[in-house]
């Protein structure tokens, strides 16, 4: 039995440890919003935050997560009302495309913004590794900018 903490919420996983974290959250948890792009780490479709930190559920047995405190696209928002920053942002700029990507483009922004709260192009582009193959990445950008600034002045809704 693992368990861990799922958007605040404790979980308990029976099955085989060595299942993928993803697997966890989209079969067992129905957390759909974190999607599977390609099963090997390289893609980010399925970037979630364990314990704070962005990483790929797809590769992440459930077992590495005993105990950890894990955060999905579901859980990024203070609460049901309100729009995490990066979430903000996301919308002004009308970033996403077909949106395949775009949970773990976010989440993937978030942890950057929180270990850089004010990123530069060249951090961006070094930082952010999730693909688009709707080439997205000029939009995403901007909004990562524009995220930057709405952390600084303290909420989503500044303007
Ligand atoms: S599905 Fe996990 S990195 Fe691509
Ligand atoms: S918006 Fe389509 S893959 Fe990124």
């Amino acid at each position: 039995m693992v368990s861990f903490e799922v958007n605040s919420e404790p979980v308990e996983f029976g099955g085989d440890e060595d299942t993928p974290l993803l697997w966890v959250l989209r079969d067992h948890l129905d957390l759909t919003g974190t999607r599977f792009g390609c099963g090997i780490g390289q893609c980010g479709a399925c970037t979630v935050h364990i314990g704070g930190r962005a990483q790929r559920a797809c590769v992440t047995p459930v077992s590495a997560v005993r105990d950890a405190s894990i955060t999905t696209i579901e859980g990024l928002a203070p609460d049901a009302e309100t729009l995490h920053p990066v979430q903000q942002a996301w919308v002004e700029f009308d970033v996403p495309q077909c949106g395949y990507c775009q949970a773990g483009q976010i989440m993937a922004t978030a942890d950057l913004l929180r270990r850089n709260p004010a990123p530069t192009d060249d951090d961006i582009d070094r930082e952010m590794s999730n693909i688009c193959r709707c080439g997205t990445y000029a939009r995403i950008r901007k909004a990562i900018h524009r995220a930057a600034e709405l952390t600084a002045k303290g909420g989503s809704d500044a303007s």
